[in-house]
Formats: C-alpha cells, sequence, structure tokens
C-alpha cells in the first residue's frame, strides 16, 4: 500500500468491515494485537479519520442545520470557539447544504 492508494474493503455481511473500520478510526480497541495508522498505534479516536455510517445517524430532535454543526459542537478545537464563531460554521454548512441539493431544508427536521 502507497500514499493515495484508494483501497475498497469487500465482503459479505458480518464479515467484520465495519469492526474494521472502528479499528482503523479508533472507535473501538482491538481484543488483541495493536493498529498503526500513519507510523502511529491508534489508542483513541483519530481526528485524521472520516467515517461515514452505514445508516442515518442524524438527530431526529435537532434541524438539519443543527445536525451539520453538531461535530463542531462537540469535537476540539472548534468546539471551545463553537459560540464565538458560529456564524461562519453556520455560512459553510448552507454551502454544503447547498452543494448537495438541500438549501431550503436547513431548518425542517430529519
Ligand atoms: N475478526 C473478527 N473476529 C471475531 N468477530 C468479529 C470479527 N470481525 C467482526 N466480528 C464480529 O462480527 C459482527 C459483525 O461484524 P461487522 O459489523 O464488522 O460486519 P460488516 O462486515 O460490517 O457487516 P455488514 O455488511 O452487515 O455491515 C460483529 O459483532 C463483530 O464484533
Ligand atoms: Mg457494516
Amino acid at each position: 500500500m502507497h500514499e493515495h492508494d484508494f483501497i475498497a474493503i469487500v465482503g459479505p455481511s458480518g464479515c467484520g468491515k465495519s469492526t474494521f473500520m472502528k479499528l482503523c478510526s479508533g472507535l473501538r480497541p482491538p481484543t488483541k494485537g495493536h493498529v498503526l495508522v500513519d507510523g502511529r498505534e491508534v489508542q483513541g479516536p483519530l481526528k485524521i479519520v472520516g467515517m461515514a455510517f452505514q445508516n442515518a445517524t442524524l438527530l431526529p430532535w435537532r434541524t438539519t442545520i443543527d445536525n451539520v454543526l453538531l461535530p463542531l459542537e462537540i469535537v476540539q478545537p472548534y468546539r471551545a470557539t463553537f459560540k464565538r464563531d458560529k456564524e461562519k460554521y453556520v455560512l459553510k454548512a448552507k454551502e454544503l447544504l447547498q452543494s448537495v441539493g438541500l438549501e431550503g431544508y436547513e431548518h425542517r427536521f430529519p
């Protein structure tokens, strides 16, 4: 495997694809052995990894835009300045929603 390679993991249901992703992203610890990402042992959730879940994981009590903003409310360093920079994040979130055809649905619930 080399830098910039694109890899797909394919296999039948239950073979461990999601488990593998959770181990690489640090969302689950291995019961045996260790996982290296970029040469370092994974010991907790990694900020350089993004994971798109198989099923919708939107919070039904938050509007579309508040769902998009959720990670920024929770994950550092954004969390520390979320209130101060919220306007900037809202603009970016609106741009992202527009790019996937969801303009006008910002204040609707999932
Ligand atoms: N290498 C492994 N050894 C033992 N159990 C495993 C292993 N990999 C996965 N499992 C267990 O098998 C179950 C299903 O694994 P997982 O959800 O990762 O499968 P999947 O490939 O993502 O399936 P799907 O295609 O349905 O999403 C989980 O309970 C997981 O803990
Ligand atoms: Mg899966």
